[in-house]
């Protein structure tokens, strides 16, 4: 078996024994809310994960992209939510096609896109099931919940399409600088969601379905009454910015990448092979704060170019050229993006290397 140490880097290794444990742990945060688990699975995108997180109870998977679900479908995953609004050519037909294969909703936020999305599907005399996005604080996509009864009526009531529930997303929770104004916000965002399905169903439509979700506010939106879904996707490896953020600690991070220092310039610089290629050019979120930590070091990555990390080296610290260093990266979802594989490492031995399945896939 190959030892960490010899892979060849840069290379993203997940220790196996934090991933497990990571697992366990959300599915046992949902059980104990009385909720369904659905995870993100954008954030691995490896059919081996979403495997284990099925096993460890999750009722099915949560992706954002309709090849992302072709990826899982084919892998043989039957319940997959896109949690996304689907607009665009040819797509409704690729989901028509997966319908065929699967338990399949989707996400809309838009009578416009809905219509377009039921079309096939009516044609065909076939129904989707539909799940409306509520914007509850992000203001990226969704629905103002003020406007959400009487869009979800309007969708209710367009051929080819099944109102299934709502759903929200509070990557605003990834702004709070302290863990009382994440807890605020997940709070938030499982009740402001149970409400506007309250009012939807008052209107008229029934709502099954009251899905909510990031990590850092799973555990507290999950626990409004009324909701009956989350979606984290970050939890099963965590990065710096949940160590952040305090959702996590940097022994919950199962993600790292091995690096090697291949110079030492100056006796305050020294360069990993590691660049945004590797990391990525996300920031560390709440605050931005260099790219990545350096295990077990105080030094931090303060510039990246495509192939370096550059290291600010810290007063007392020393490197030295062939040194093997581990990162944990700002944001670990893309970072998957970015690699053929991963190795799934236990007690420094690399157990599997897997395939990441839906990498690059973006339509
Ligand atoms: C719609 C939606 N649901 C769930 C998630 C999972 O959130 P996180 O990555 O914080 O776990 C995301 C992440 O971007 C998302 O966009």
């Amino acid at each position: 078996m190959t030892a960490r140490e010899d892979l060849a880097t840069p290379a993203v290794v997940i220790d196996l024994a934090v991933l497990e444990r990571n697992i366990a742990r959300m599915a046992q945060v949902a059980e104990a809310a009385g909720a369904r688990l659905r995870p993100h699975a954008k954030t691995h995108k490896c059919p081996e994960i979403g495997r284990m997180q099925i096993a460890a109870g999750a009722s099915g998977l949560s992706l954002a992209k309709t090849s992302e679900a072709e990826v899982f479908v084919d892998a043989g995953f039957d319940d997959i939510f896109v949690a996304y609004p689907v607009v665009g050519k040819g797509k409704p037909e690729r989901l028509l096609a997966l319908h065929d294969r699967c338990r399949l909703a989707v996400g809309v936020d838009s009578v416009a896109g809905a219509q377009a999305l039921g079309a096939p599907f009516a044609a065909a005399g076939r129904t989707l099931d539909v799940l409306l996005k509520v914007d509850c604080g992000l203001h990226r996509v969704g629905v103002a919940p003020e406007a959400a009864a009487g869009i979800a009526s309007r969708i209710a009531g367009l051929p080819g399409l099944s109102l299934r529930g709502v759903f929200t997303h509070a990557g605003h929770a990834y702004h709070e600088v302290s863990p009382e104004g994440v807890a605020s916000v997940g709070r938030a965002e499982g009740v402001t969601l149970a409400e506007t399905a309250a009012r939807i169903r008052e209107a008229g439509p029934s709502v099954s379905e009251v899905s909510v979700g990031s990590t850092p506010s799973a555990r507290y939106a999950i626990g409004a009454a009324g909701v009956t879904e989350c979606r984290p996707g970050n939890y099963v490896f965590h990065d710096a910015s949940q160590v952040s953020l305090r959702t996590g600690t940097i022994e919950d991070c199962a993600m790292t990448i091995e690096a090697t220092v291949v110079s030492v310039p100056a006796a305050d610089r020294a360069v990993v092979d590691a660049g945004s290629k590797t990391l990525s050019s996300d920031a560390l979120r709440p605050r931005a704060g260099g790219h990545g930590f350096l295990v077990g070091r105080t030094s931090r990555i303060a510039r990246l170019s495509e192939e370096h990390g550059v290291i600010d080296v810290a007063a007392g610290e020393r490197f030295t050229v062939g040194e093997r260093v581990s990162i944990v990266p700002n944001h670990a979802c893309v970072v998957t993006n970015l690699h053929d594989r991963i190795h799934a490492v236990r007690d420094g031995k690399v157990e599997a290397v897997w395939r990441v399945a839906a990498r690059g896939c973006v339509e």
